[in-house]
């Protein structure tokens, strides 16, 4: 079965597209007019973007991508769903934003694209899609330039611990298996009508600062939040506007955390 991860995986996120893009938490109304998908955390981390280049990961349909490039960037996301590209390359088409968008797994983009970026740019809710974290990082420093910078942000694995319901603990953190599950509606629409099985992962934080530090890299910022600045659990009250934490475990637990990182001996 794991070995299967990227079919059946891909089968979920292309059943997902049309949902997400009709829902209420993509916003595709305000999008369209011109408010920028971005949160406060990533973009205290991004700075300047005019004229640099940045290579997304785990694009989706292209939101954060094309936010990215109305920020002044030149972008190329890429994605392993090909429902999604589809819909980032229409979308920047009526949008008439200039995207480069590329259908390919993670692992391998480094055979669909040969340029070096400036920027390496992930957020929420990737590496649990992805078995090895040490070759997700070495696909990082893959492409970025000399003095290039990651901008990674995600869901902190202590979330992931839980049941849906943040009852219990539900996983080890310490979680070699993958993890596999039916899995019925999307974060984005708890009424889609889809039931698929996924296979993820839960990565720990030392994983992944271990895989980015062998791959070359070194951090160079590192955070943990108590919330999550997208209302797509169960259970989230907004603590402050547009942070959402869970409600019987305000303040108890973190729940995404950051880092930024760039390629050593530049
Ligand atoms: C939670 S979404 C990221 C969403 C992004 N933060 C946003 O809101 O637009 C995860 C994305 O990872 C993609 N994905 C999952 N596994 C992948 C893989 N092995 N290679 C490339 N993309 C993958 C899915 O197709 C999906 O678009």
């Amino acid at each position: 079965m794991e070995e299967k991860y990227l079919d059946l995986n891909r089968t979920n996120w292309n059943n997902r597209v049309s949902g997400h893009l009709t829902s209420d938490f993509y916003e595709m109304d305000a999008f369209r007019a011109g408010k920028s998908s971005l949160k406060e955390i990533e973009l205290a981390l991004l700075g300047d973007l005019k004229g640099k280049s940045v290579l997304h990961l785990q694009c989706h349909f292209g939101q954060d991508t094309l936010s990215l490039a109305r920020m002044g960037a030149q972008v190329t996301g890429i994605d392993f769903s090909d429902k999604a590209i589809d819909e980032a390359k229409n979308l920047a088409a009526e949008l008439s934003i200039d995207a480069e968008f590329i259908c390919c797994d993670v692992y391998s983009a480094p055979e669909h694209l040969q340029e070096k970026f400036d920027f390496v740019y992930t957020t929420y809710g990737t590496i649990g899609w992805l078995p090895d974290v040490s070759k997700w990082a070495d696909v990082i420093a893959h492409f970025l330039k000399p003095n290039g910078k990651l901008i990674f942000v995600d869901f902190h694995p202590v979330v992931w611990m839980f049941d849906d319901n943040f009852t219990h603990v539900a996983y080890n953190y310490f979680q070699e298996d993958p993890i596999i599950e039916e899995v019925s509606g999307s974060y984005a629409d708890k009424s889609l009508e889809i039931t698929d099985t996924t296979i993820t992962w839960n990565h720990g934080l030392s994983e992944v600062y271990q895989a980015l530090q062998r791959a070359g890299l070194t951090i160079d910022h590192f955070s943990e939040y108590p919330f999550s600045p997208y209302d797509c659990l169960n259970n989230l009250i907004e603590e402050e506007p547009n942070r959402f934490q869970v409600k019987h475990l305000v303040n108890k637990i973190p729940m995404v955390y950051a880092m930024t990182a760039h390629p050593k001996n530049p």
